[in-house]
């Protein structure tokens, strides 16, 4: 990573501290689509700060409106970064954009990121839509790798078991897989899914992997979440059913946000 990398994310973790009137943060999370329910039952929101008004955001896409950092304090007391929006490589941003946010709650002090995406599922013989799952490791098939340029970096545990451990104490339920990002926009192709299944992979989306490295390089811990919210192409005869799809999101990311809260306390 170039210095201007670091320089900027200092930058912008100064200002962010400066607009939320906050100064020191445990954890942050980033919320994926489907996910700004969880956000919401994760604590009380004490501030919200637009990334446009922090230096070295990727300006607003034109599919979304921008994206903003929202300061919760948890049910004991702990303060949370949530990244409500993230930049992705399908709009044709460069790398350093899509990991800024991640560099930046870095830099604004937190040492843990919880890491959440909507993802397709690769095995719904054992997966069920609307069902949250832990991320045990990943395949990075985007092409793109935040370092470059840089330097080596060992990834044999880019996920934490401890966060991963922590988090199944507080329910048992929750399953674990691999999950593989490829940089879209397209979804895959029936024999893309055939491909990934058989390399191992059980969830395919195309965020996450990458500010999870950027993440380790910089000496975060890091809990990565998919929700399922469809299977692969190819994979089951039916069609989907995409309010059905909203729905059961939106009550799985409210369970998740209180078992996230639950999480961010025990830390
Ligand atoms: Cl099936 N593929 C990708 N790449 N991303 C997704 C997805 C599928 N479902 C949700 N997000």
């Amino acid at each position: 990573m170039s210095k201007d990398a670091y320089s900027l994310a200092k930058d912008a973790a100064a200002a962010l501290k400066g607009a939320a009137g906050v100064d020191t943060f445990d954890v942050a999370l980033v919320m994926g689509s489907g996910w700004v329910p969880a956000a919401d039952a994760l604590g009380e929101s004490l501030a919200e700060v637009p990334f446009t008004d922090l230096p070295g955001f990727a300006p607003p896409s034109v599919a979304g409106h921008g994206g903003k950092i929202r300061v919760v304090r948890t049910a004991a007391g702990r303060n949370a970064l949530v990244l409500l929006g993230r930049t992705h490589l399908y709009e044709g941003r460069p790398v350093e954009q899509v990991v800024h946010g991640v560099r930046t709650v870095a830099a604004a002090g937190v040492r843990t990121i919880v890491l959440t995406n909507a993802a397709g599922g690769l095995r719904p013989e054992t997966q069920n839509v609307g069902e949250p799952v832990l991320i045990s490791d990943h395949l990075n098939l985007t092409g793109a790798n935040p370092l470059t340029g840089t330097t080596f970096l060992d990834l044999t545990e880019v996920y934490s078991k401890r966060l991963r451990a922590l988090v199944r104490e507080i329910d048992p339920s929750l399953a674990e897989g691999v999950y593989v990002a490829f940089r879209g926009p397209t979804y895959e192709t029936p024999a893309e899914i055939r491909m990934l299944r058989t390399l191992g992979g059980d969830l395919i989306g195309m965020s996450t992997v990458l500010e999870a490295i950027a993440a380790r390089e910089a000496g975060l811990e890091v809990l990565g979440i998919s929700l399922v919210t469809n299977p692969g192409a190819g994979l089951v005869g039916e069609p989907l059913n995409h309010e059905e799809v909203l729905e059961v999101g939106r009550s799985t990311a409210a369970r998740m946000g209180v078992l996230l809260g639950k999480a961010v306390d025990r830390l």
